[in-house]
């Protein structure tokens, strides 16, 4: 085993959906299932035939399943590098008794798709895509350079991404500290965000302490997010060959993502 540090990013999904009750595990998956439906319905506009999509950053591969509840699934591929968070997948894509899902747990960056077959569609949702760049420099074109060769043409890639204008407003020198509370489903009940703008690299840097519902528990951890404007976005896709780049602001009804968040996708030729 390599005694190499792993990047925070690496591990700031470590130990995420472990549950102490099927009761919890069932409204988790409810609330999950439901949330990814306007997902869903957006991906719906553009393909009118079954999908084989590659998932990188897949979670809990909620995505996944949805689209094969849909109908709309040919195959799926998810590659997640959190191994709690693929258990959680797997015991899921067991009792809902799909197998044309596989979940690989693995960083996308070791992992060869070479024996992958063509992808309609590549999707990188809830700013996974951000991580990739601190993670190692130079990693968000690699990706889109890595996916580009697998894809079908016509095929489409599509990230769901940040440009934190508006938390750059709310910053004092660079810095500013944030709260959120997550629904009942979750075994977390706030996060605390401290937010910290690191102008060379446009990287945003996250201290995040999460409380326990029952305010048992404080767990911290940091992740690394480069920032992307929608026209930094765009020219990045444009050099790495997507045709037809286009934004859109939300996935069904405005305000249904995050504040600054955005959704771009791309088409290979
Ligand atoms: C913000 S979560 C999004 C999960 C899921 N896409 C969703 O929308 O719920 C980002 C996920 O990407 C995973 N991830 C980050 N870097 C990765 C990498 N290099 N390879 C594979 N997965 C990665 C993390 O472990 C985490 O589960």
């Amino acid at each position: 085993m390599s005694n190499k540090t792993r990047h925070v990013n690496d591990v700031a999904f470590d130990g995420y959906e472990i549950f102490d009750s099927e009761e919890d595990i069932q409204k988790y998956r409810k609330s999950k299932i439901e949330d990814v439906q306007k997902n869903v319905h957006f991906i719906k506009r553009f393909f009118n035939d079954k999908m084989t999509v590659l998932e990188i950053g897949s979670g809990n591969s909620k995505f996944l399943y949805a689209l094969e509840q849909h109908g709309i699934l040919n195959r799926g591929y998810g590659i997640e590098l959190s191994n709690s968070r693929v258990d959680f997948a797997e015991e899921w894509k067991k009792d809902l008794k799909m197998n044309n899902v596989t979940n690989i747990n693995s960083n996308f960056f070791d992992c060869s798709l070479e024996d992958f077959p063509d992808f309609d569609l590549v999707y990188c949702s809830d700013m996974a895509f951000q991580l990739f760049d601190p993670s190692e420099r130079g990693n968000d074109v690699k990706c889109l350079e890595t996916v580009y060769d697998k894809m079908k043409s016509g095929a489409k890639i599509l990230l769901e991404v940040e440009d934190s204008k508006n938390l750059f407003k709310t910053m004092t020198n660079d810095e500013v500290r944030v709260w959120q509370e997550f629904d009942e489903s979750d075994p977390w009940r706030y996060l605390l965000w401290e937010c910290k703008y690191e102008t060379d690299d446009s990287w945003i840097r996250y201290n995040k302490s999460f409380i326990k519902r029952d305010l048992s528990e404080i767990f911290n951890s940091s992740i690394i997010l480069k920032n992307y404007s929608r026209e930094e976005a765009k020219t990045m896709l444009q050099q790495n060959n997507f045709v037809n780049v286009q934004i859109f602001e939300y996935w069904k009804e405005k305000g249904d993502m995050e504040d600054d968040g955005y959704i771009i996708i791309g088409e290979k030729e």
